[in-house]
């Protein structure tokens, strides 16, 4: 079968990797790829979000499954855009794609389907004072998000009262454009975070993907700014059995048998950011698609044929599907450009050094020229390996690190190191 991969990023590039191994695969594009896709099939210049392009391309070579990314096609309806055509669309329906797209939507339809997550009001700038009452009457941290997408940075946490109040009043002014012209406010949850990733075919089928998980600040011992993820590992030590039972019963289920009630069309991958307290897991937001950098980690653990796997999933028929989890371990470290995740420059050449069988280079940032690879984003290389135990693969993975030189180039050094002290 053909296949166009839309994205650019590392998650696009892992993806990539793991769909070219598959048997099913005549031919792989990626639009619009990044300077390292091309390893695995051939890159198309065509935006995630040119609909129209997009189906040119589909009709002129035949494709027969698009395999979505990244969030934004979804939220702005690429499933429903193909419904009536003969191609496969991996992904959720513009109204299931409103899990990540509205935090509002996601928030509400937990409470319809008793799913664990955050309590939590809306408000809009007509309903600001009550806002204002209702940080008031909570206690710190105060955590507000902006509704709609607003490229992973529309969540502000604060512990100061006054400046909860002041940063929910610029949310609702604009701080995020129209994202934040409606704003959640939520109790703070405390505990440990983790990523499970769902395969959903639409009729309550669905199977679970290794569980990751993700270090988003920018500094050593998740200090400074959120980025997109510096690092990630699988699995999660503290994601046992007993965790994943409870995330299941509780939360996979639901939400798989939600979506069916109310006949809300999902196809695709169901990202659940989860943390865990005290033993219990609560949503602390849904995503669309698969994460990144977890997507580097969890391809390396699915011996599936993932081709087989979406195909079956896109045709609602993943009833007799069964994952075949490695038990080996994977880690990715990103390497960074400096001044990332504020402003950073681009273009800087990049020297890769030789690797063997066991680390992968998946390209994030990359483009290429004549003489060879450059930088061209915040998050340049995830450097992804596979060890009998976490911390072989985190070895491997720094020492690949320590061969690559770009100017500027920064990575965290402690990525994996919590959950192994556990
Ligand atoms: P989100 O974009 O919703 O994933 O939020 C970004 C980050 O903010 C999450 O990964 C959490 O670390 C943190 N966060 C969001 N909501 C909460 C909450 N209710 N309690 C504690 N931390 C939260
Ligand atoms: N790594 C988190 C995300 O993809 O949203």
């Amino acid at each position: 079968m053909k296949i166009l991969l839309l994205g650019s990023g590392g998650r696009e590039s892992a993806l990539a990797w793991k769909i070219v191994k598959s048997p099913r695969v005549s031919e792989l594009f990626i639009a619009p790829g990044n300077g390292g896709t091309g390893a695995y099939g051939e890159n198309v210049d065509l935006s995630p979000l040119d609909f129209e392009g997009i189906k040119s391309f589909v009709e002129d070579n035949g494709i027969d499954m698009i395999v979505v990314g990244n969030e934004d096609p979804l939220v702005a309806g690429i499933y429903d855009y193909f419904a009536n055509d003969a191609v496969l669309v991996v992904g959720p329906s513009k109204a299931g794609a409103q899990l990540e797209g509205s935090k509002d939507f996601a928030k509400d339809f937990m409470f319809r389907h008793n799913i664990p997550t955050a309590r939590y009001k809306s408000f809009t700038k007509n309903t600001e004072e009550a806002g204002l009452k209702f940080l008031d009457e909570m206690n710190g941290p105060y955590v507000m998000k902006a509704d709609g997408l607003a490229a992973g940075k529309g969540v502000i946490i604060t512990e100061n009262l006054e400046e909860a109040k002041k940063t929910f009043r610029e949310m609702l002014d604009g701080m995020f454009g129209k994202s934040s012209a409606t704003v959640v406010i939520e109790e703070f949850l405390r505990g440990i975070e983790c990523s499970v990733f769902v395969l959903s075919d639409g009729n309550g089928n669905y199977v679970v993907l290794p569980v990751a998980k993700d270090y988003k600040r920018v500094g050593e011992g998740d200090t400074g700014l959120n980025t997109g993820g510096m690092g990630a590992v699988s699995p999660v030590p503290f994601a046992d059995k007993i965790f994943m039972k409870k995330v299941e019963e509780k939360i996979i289920i639901p939400t798989v048998e939600g979506l069916k009630k109310e006949n809300i069309v999902y196809r695709g991958f169901i990202f659940l950011g989860l943390i865990n307290v005290n033993g219990e897991p609560y949503v602390i937001e849904y995503n669309v698609r698969m994460g990144d950098p977890e997507t580097e980690v969890v391809m390396l653990r699915i011996e599936n044929d993932l081709v087989e796997l979406m195909e079956m999933a896109a045709k609602g028929n993943l009833k007799n599907a069964k994952l075949k989890e490695s038990p080996k371990s994977a880690a990715t470290v990103i390497a960074v450009s400096g001044g990332y995740p504020g402003s950073y420059e681009k273009g800087k050449r990049i020297e890769l050094p030789e690797v063997n069988g066991e680390s992968i280079i998946f390209h994030a940032g990359t483009k290429k020229d004549r003489e060879g690879l450059l930088t061209s984003g915040g998050r340049v290389l995830a450097i992804s390996s596979v060890g009998d135990k976490l911390e072989e693969a985190l070895d491997k993975s720094y020492k690949v690190l320590s061969g690559i030189k770009f100017d500027g180039m920064t990575y965290r050094s402690d990525i994996g190191k919590d959950v192994m002290k556990k």
